[in-house]
């Protein structure tokens, strides 16, 4: 099992244009395979789904293979994959869906941690239907979410739980196991946001309890594409609103109108790089679907390898802005993804974000939509703070070219 940064930074035309991408938890760079499974997508031809003929049909598999992807990318079944443009988009579907079911006397909790994309789609939803809003707390020295609390959260009245797998901010890793089972004992679900953890870690969503898993393509390494997962059981006793002559099975009635079908081929793409990224060689063209089985064993490998590399990196990061006496650094949690959060005395987060830009160094500035987090840290209505995020294809010499950065406003010579 190893990790060879700079083959994998070859498979990414886009990094050879000497910007420096720390921007990656705001939505990765894309890798030559899945940019020619996009375009072989349109060059072969392809129709609307449902045809009888044969670029109708390709259609039909880009479909199916994207399902099976995602499902070796998360640990769950084919069917059980719901796809469209996004998590945003298919988080207030399924809280439109779920909230049916609720009325006054049911509780819904969601979490300050929390991207506010698994936040207002909830409590809008249960506003509408009379369910109450319960909050799970976020420590501000630590930017831990403690899972004890959720044994108190919840009662015989809670009917749903939302929470993220990891913070896109602080990268903060909640005990989601913990907190599905104590949402599970009361009966209720739990959804989980897996945007942020997905690109990180080998993802289970078995292990996590998760009833509904949502992630996003363009995160690691796809397209703009986002997906639910649950198991098809559950999403048969579910009933989004469709157009009639719309398919009526699982998971079929949960998407809407004509999917991307260049993108779904890229998602599926993406999966095979991530599924290779600790292998010898990345092969620079789309290869054809392995062994579905196998690939989820790769999958789990490869993740574990970008698990370890990216911890790494992350240390030399952290170690080096805890270092500097201008930086103030947020969220220290025990286990985290390599994200990191910080605002620099004297400049506004947007400044150094532009301070930065001017060294070809991405970073991104403001509240990242962790609307709740922001607030819990007092930074929502000073700019927010500012984010480096690692992925797989970042390297030291990319996090010394930030940390020289950041040290340098300190003297202000790069104003
Ligand atoms: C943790 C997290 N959840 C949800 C979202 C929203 O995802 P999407 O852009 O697919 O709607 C993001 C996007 O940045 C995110 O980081």
């Amino acid at each position: 099992m190893t990790f060879d940064v700079s083959r994998v930074r070859a498979a990414y035309p886009a990094l050879s244009d000497g910007h420096a991408y720390l921007d990656g938890a705001g939505g990765t760079q894309v890798p030559t395979a899945v940019i020619e499974a996009i375009a072989g997508t349109y060059r072969s031809g392809i129709g609307n789904a449902g045809g009888a003929f044969p670029a109708s049909g390709r259609a039909d598999s880009i479909v199916a293979g994207c399902r099976r992807a995602i499902a070796d990318l998360t640990g769950a079944e084919p069917d059980g994959v719901i796809l469209g443009p996004n998590m945003t988009t298919l988080t207030y579907r399924l809280a439109d869906t779920l909230s049916r079911q609720w009325g006054p006397g049911d509780e819904v909790v969601v979490s300050r941690l929390d991207h506010d994309a698994n936040v207002r789609p909830w409590v809008q939803a249960a506003a509408r239907s009379g369910a109450t809003v319960r909050w799970a707390e976020v420590d501000p020295s630590t930017a831990e979410l403690p899972a004890a609390q959720f044994g108190e959260l919840l009662s015989e009245r809670t009917r749903l739980v939302a929470v993220t797998a990891a913070s896109n901010i602080v990268g903060t890793r909640p005990d989601v196991p913990a907190i599905a089972a104590a949402a599970h004992a009361v009966g209720a679900l739990c959804y989980v946001d897996g945007v942020h953890v997905t690109p990180h870690v080998p993802v289970d969503v078995r292990a996590l309890g998760a009833d509904f898993y949502a992630t996003s393509a363009y995160k690691w390494s796809g397209p703009h594409i986002g997906t639910v997962v649950a198991d098809p059981a559950l999403l048969e006793t579910l009933h989004p609103d469709k157009l009639a002559p719309a398919p009526s099975g699982v998971p079929g009635r949960f998407e809407r109108g004509t999917a991307a079908f260049a993108d779904l081929a890229g998602v599926a793409a993406a999966v095979d790089h991530l599924a290779a990224l600790d292998a010898p060689r990345i092969a620079p063209h789309t290869s054809p679907a392995p062994h579905s089985g196998r690939r989820r064993e790769r999958v789990l490998a490869s993740m574990a390898a970008v698990e370890r590399y990216e911890g790494q990196l992350f240390t030399r990061l952290l170690d080096g802005l805890a270092a500097m006496r201008h930086v103030r650094l947020y969220g220290q949690a025990a286990r985290r993804t390599p994200t990191a959060f910080f605002t620099v005395a004297g400049y506004s987060p947007r400044e150094v974000a532009a301070r930065l830009a001017d060294r070809k160094i991405n970073v991104w500035n403001g509240d990242n939509y962790a609307w709740e987090l922001a607030g819990v840290f007092g930074l929502r209505d000073s700019g927010g703070g500012v984010r480096a995020g690692l992925v797989h294809y970042n390297d030291a010499a990319e996090v010394d070219r930030l940390l020289a950065a950041v040290a340098d406003l300190a003297s202000g010579s790069v104003r």
